[in-house]
């Protein structure tokens, strides 16, 4: 059996969580390859509507309009329009939302897009090609101290400081332009047991660049007035500080009266999911249910 570009993490989970019927109306925030709204689709016969940024998601959802015309749309928007995005579309309420948060694997895998150090590209890292800033404009314009504080506060990187420094000295001799560059800049050749000495920063640049952390709350915000009674949110997050935005929104809805945690305890992935896909590792799904 041919490979699929992205393997959707936690699916089994997110599905029993959503648990999809007839007539009622899904979204898929972050579309990406669309495993997610596949699964609903074919689960019931309910409309899903898939958002993703990355413009290079589109022949995915080509791939989907094929089988499921009548009951799927694709928006090639940020998430966090979702409100605008429903009032076009004429739709005031939805039954359930899902976030898989984080980057894809063909975005990943794709070296031209820069989010990897694995293979040499250029140093882009946007999800949305529309965006202006890449991460050689950050990587190479934020002042030490910026940059020492961004990898540090986006990548928990304890040598942040010996970092920035690294890298100011390197684009005084030459402009920072592509992954193996930064890699060089970075410069400490150091590896814990299992991160790459690149890792952090990397992670750091990719959430500054897309503006990750602000897009998750901006939309988020948005949702308790769109669910319909019975409506869930469903988050699959990849490390701690979009887990810590969910988790403490999920904390406030809940002690109102009409939202619910699914489930009490964060869910994550089995053994033998991990071994199946090593990208499933770091996920944890949390879900809220609006009851009245
Ligand atoms: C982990 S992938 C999703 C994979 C998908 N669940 C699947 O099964 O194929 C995350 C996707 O979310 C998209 N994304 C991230 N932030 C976004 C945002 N603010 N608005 C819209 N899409 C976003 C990315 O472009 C990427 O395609």
């Amino acid at each position: 059996m041919e490979k699929p570009d992205h393997i959707p993490v936690l699916l089994n989970e997110v599905i029993d969580i959503i648990n999809p019927a007839s007539n009622k109306i899904y979204v898929d925030a972050t579309f990406g390859a669309g495993g997610y709204t596949k699964a609903i689709l074919e689960k019931a016969s309910c409309k899903v509507i898939g958002i993703d940024c990355d413009q290079n998601t589109k022949p995915y959802a080509e791939n989907l309009k094929n089988n499921f015309s009548d009951r799927f749309s694709y928006i090639n928007e940020n998430f966090t329009e979702i409100d605008n995005i429903l009032k076009k579309l004429n739709i005031p309420k939805i039954d359930g939302i899902v976030f898989d948060l984080g980057v894809s694997s063909m975005q990943l895998d794709n070296k031209d897009r820069g989010f990897s150090f694995s293979g040499d590209g250029p140093l882009d890292m946007r999800m949305d090609n529309s965006l202006s800033t890449t991460a050689t404009n950050l990587i190479n314009t934020l002042y030490e101290e910026e940059l020492a504080n961004l990898i540090y506060e986006l990548g928990g990187e304890r040598k942040s400081r010996i970092i920035a420094k690294n890298i100011v000295q390197f684009r005084q001799k030459e402009k920072i332009k592509s992954t193996s560059e930064l890699v060089e800049a970075i410069g400490i050749k150091r590896y814990s047991d299992k991160l790459h000495f690149a890792t952090k920063t990397f992670q750091a640049l990719r959430i500054a660049v897309n503006n990750e952390l602000e897009n998750i709350k901006l939309a988020l915000n948005k949702l308790p007035s769109l669910l319909a009674p019975g409506g869930i949110i469903c988050t699959v997050s990849f490390h701690s500080l979009e887990d810590k935005i969910v988790k403490d929104f999920f904390k406030t809805l809940s002690s109102e009266e009409n939202f619910e945690k699914i489930n009490k305890k964060v869910i994550t992935p089995l053994y033998k999911e991990i071994r199946k896909n090593p990208r499933a590792r770091s996920s944890k799904l949390r879900a809220l249910r609006r009851i009245i």
